[in-house]
């Protein structure tokens, strides 16, 4: 076989034979895998491309929904012998991140750091709150998102206006004692109390001798807290306030404290020296706490793998974003990250049951057609359902001959004979994805699945059914 440096595109992760393989670049343009439950997802697709990605020194970062995905990676990684690159986040607390520090330490000057933050805060505000905002009574839900968004904008400025650390529970509590009413603003004790009030005072000395662009900017934000946020209607104001609240919350209470709000002792540029970073907060067990934390890395994981720099020569190690029970963690953000990270060397991975259970979280089909257009290696297990019917489509269709006889009565008398046609058909029929083999003793344990690789002819088809044992 042909050797290729390091990490080159054309190196073969898995070789489906006759010529025909998984590459790097297929990596690189994201893959994405469908099939009922129990259809061998995971004991055959994703067990295929993990060792492949594992014993070509991919680091990744693994997002757990079950309990089990931990287990499983730690099998793979044996079997690759790759067990001294994991690293586990779990409630054991060993792996810590202070993402707030992480990204505070690496702003340059200026408003960067603010939008930053901001935009980490609202990527996990949106997925928390689901698609609650993208249905037909969109508007109103989106005047919520946008005043999360003024307040957080207004908050996350405030220390380092002071300059203080941004922290979560600093955080925190200038939103619990932020002025609720103009006549709470003249109050002397709760200007004596309020961190809001004094981290504003502070902010006013650090910056008297500032140059004026920075003062204004300080003066906008003191008309939010001083002016804005105490005259909000009650309802938005408390929708914002426990908007902001359930999104801190996990972050500042066990489990989590200790592994977001503490020290920092793996990042997210650790995967580019080929770790793999688990996180084994399951969603299954952890729920509320289990999504965010999971979110939280992500959304980091996908920044500063958008933030890496070209080497000066030969190519950059590639790192999986890996997703199973990727409905948990899908956001919009996944289409733009996609799009670009292939040049990054990120490679996303998402596993689900069919294209509903992403229509479900990002509320509409323009949403999952934009993701799923960015993820471009796709894997078809046994499924039923609307998924078959889209795939069908996306393998596309051919000319065939068709044969048919006939007999017709008329009033002529009786006419028969054989007709041939040209007729356009499916290359594999919708039907076909139904009774494909999903593992089991029922099967051999064999798990068969339809591969598509964006256009990609393999010996002039347009797919490939592949075979996976799940024994071996
Ligand atoms: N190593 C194995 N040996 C034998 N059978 C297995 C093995 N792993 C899984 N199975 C069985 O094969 C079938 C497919 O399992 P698998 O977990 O891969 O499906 P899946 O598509 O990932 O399902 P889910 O949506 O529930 O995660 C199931 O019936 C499972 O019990
Ligand atoms: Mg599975």
């Amino acid at each position: 076989m042909t050797n290729f440096p390091d990490f080159h595109p054309l190196t073969v992760i898995r070789d489906w034979g006759r010529g025909q393989a998984f590459r790097l670049a297929d990596a690189l343009t994201g893959v994405a895998v469908f099939g009922a439950t129990g259809s061998g997802k995971t004991s055959g697709v994703a067990k295929h491309l993990a060792l492949g990605y594992l014993a070509n020194d991919f680091g990744g970062l693994v997002l757990c929904a079950k309990k089990e995905e931990r287990y499983q990676w730690e099998r793979w990684a044996r079997d690759a012998g790759r067990e001294d690159d994991l690293v586990i986040v779990n409630g054991a607390g060993q792996a810590r991140f202070n993402f707030l520090d992480w990204e505070a330490s690496r702003a340059g000057e200026g408003g960067g750091l603010t939008i930053n933050i901001v935009a980490l805060l609202d990527e996990l505000a949106g997925a928390i709150a689901g698609n609650a905002g993208k249905d037909e009574n969109g508007g109103e839900n989106k005047f919520f998102d946008d005043a999360l968004h003024h307040l957080l904008t207004n908050l996350v400025d405030l220390p380092i206006f002071a300059g203080l650390p941004v922290s979560l529970p600093l955080l925190r509590s200038i939103v619990t004692t932020a002025p609720t009413s103009l006549k709470e603003l003249e109050d002397p004790d709760w200007q004596k109390a309020s961190a809001c009030a004094a981290i504003i005072r502070e902010a006013e000395d650090k910056l008297t001798t500032a140059p004026s662009d920075l003062r204004q900017d300080l003066e906008e934000c003191k008309n939010y807290w001083l002016r804005e946020f105490p005259v909000l209607s009650e309802k938005t104001r408390s929708i914002i306030v426990l908007s902001f609240s359930m999104l801190v919350r996990p972050f500042i209470t066990r489990p989590l404290r200790k592994l977001f709000s503490t020290d920092t002792t793996v990042r997210p540029e650790d995967a580019f020296a080929g770790k793999i970073i688990i996180v084994d907060l399951p969603v299954q067990e952890y729920r509320l706490a289990g999504r965010v934390a999971n979110l939280a890395w992500k959304y980091c994981f996908q920044v500063a793998v958008l933030r890496r720099m070209q080497p000066q020569r030969g190519y950059l190690r590639p790192v999986f974003l890996w997703a199973d029970e990727a409905q948990n963690f899908v956001s919009d953000f996944d289409a733009e990250y996609q799009a670009v990270a292939r040049s990054a060397g990120g490679c996303t991975v998402y596993l689900t049951q069919n294209r509903e259970s992403y229509r479900r979280v990002l509320g509409n089909d323009d949403a999952v057609d934009s993701l799923l257009g960015n993820l471009q290696a796709k894997f078809f297990c046994q499924n039923s359902g609307d998924t078959n019917e889209w795939a069908a489509k996306l393998l596309g269709e051919r000319w065939v001959n068709v044969t048919s006889t006939s007999s017709n009565r008329s009033e002529q008398g009786a006419t028969g004979g054989v007709s041939r046609s040209e007729q356009r058909r499916y290359f594999v029929e919708p039907s076909e994805f139904t009774t494909l083999k999903r593992g089991g003793d029922v099967n051999n344990f064999l798990v068969e699945c339809i591969v598509y690789k964006g256009g990609h002819l393999f010996e002039g088809l347009p797919y490939k059914l592949l075979t996976f044992n799940q024994r071996t």
